[in-house]
């Protein structure tokens, strides 16, 4: 199987924690979009999404998903995203696709957040993916002069804006043996807006597709 055959199959199952009538929370990436293209076959069955980007947006909105602002839910019991890697303890790093920062908006809003990926992206620790960190454009110097500080090596992702008209410095050489400790320590940095560090909110189901096929974990 080819690594975007293990995303679309980790996608498939987490169709079926879709409640009847919901709304449900969507993250971004390759392996969501899979799961996208699954809700749309059975959009008259939920009430709606609400989204985590602008290009998970536009793809929910081309099938027909109707799109509900944040605010306006008070009920949200899934949320389904992508991880970049993740841990045993289902702390996580995202963001490589850069909505980090709208990812965990909506993660902590929902009751349960749903991690799919294929198996490559399960780690003993993170840290060898670079940690993405959104940043407001006029802090970024002060920023990276920090992040260095706390060990890392932050690269400016060139050519990149977020969906909020931020940067992102992705931070290497970080071997993170305390996530929930580095998410806080990042957090205290003025002129960060998020980082990709999802350790205080991991997941709570892990649906990991290997070859063999979806593993279902609980945390
Ligand atoms: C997007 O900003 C990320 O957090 C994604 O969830 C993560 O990068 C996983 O992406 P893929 O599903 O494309 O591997």
């Amino acid at each position: 199987m080819t690594q975007d055959e293990l995303k679309k199959a980790a996608a498939i199952v987490a169709l079926e924690y879709v409640p009847e009538g919901a709304v449900i929370g969507v993250g971004t990436g390759s392996t969501v979009n899979h799961f996208i293209d699954g809700l749309g076959t059975m959009r008259e069955r939920i009430a709606g999404a609400v989204s985590s980007s602008e290009a998970s947006s536009a793809r929910l909105q081309a099938l027909g998903i109707p799109l509900l602002d944040l605010n306006q839910i008070t009920d949200l019991p899934v949320y389904v995203d992508g991880a970049d890697e993740i841990d045993d303890s289902f702390a996580m790093i995202k963001g490589g696709g850069g909505a980090l920062t709208r990812e965990k908006i909506v993660a902590a809003v929902a009751t349960r957040f749903i991690c799919i990926c294929d198996a490559s992206k399960r780690v003993e620790c993170l840290g060898v993916f670079p940690l993405p960190v959104e940043v407001l454009p006029m802090a970024r110097a002060y920023v990276e002069r920090e992040l260095t500080r706390l060990g890392g090596r932050p690269v400016l992702r060139e050519g990149f804006v977020t969906d909020n008209g931020n940067l992102i410095l992705d931070v290497h050489g970080l071997r993170i043996a305390d996530p929930r400790r580095l998410e806080t320590d990042i957090n205290q940095i003025v002129g960060v807006v998020a980082n990709g560090l999802f350790a205080h909110r991991g997941a709570d189901i892990l649906l990991l597709a290997t070859p063999g096929g979806v593993d279902r974990m609980v945390a």
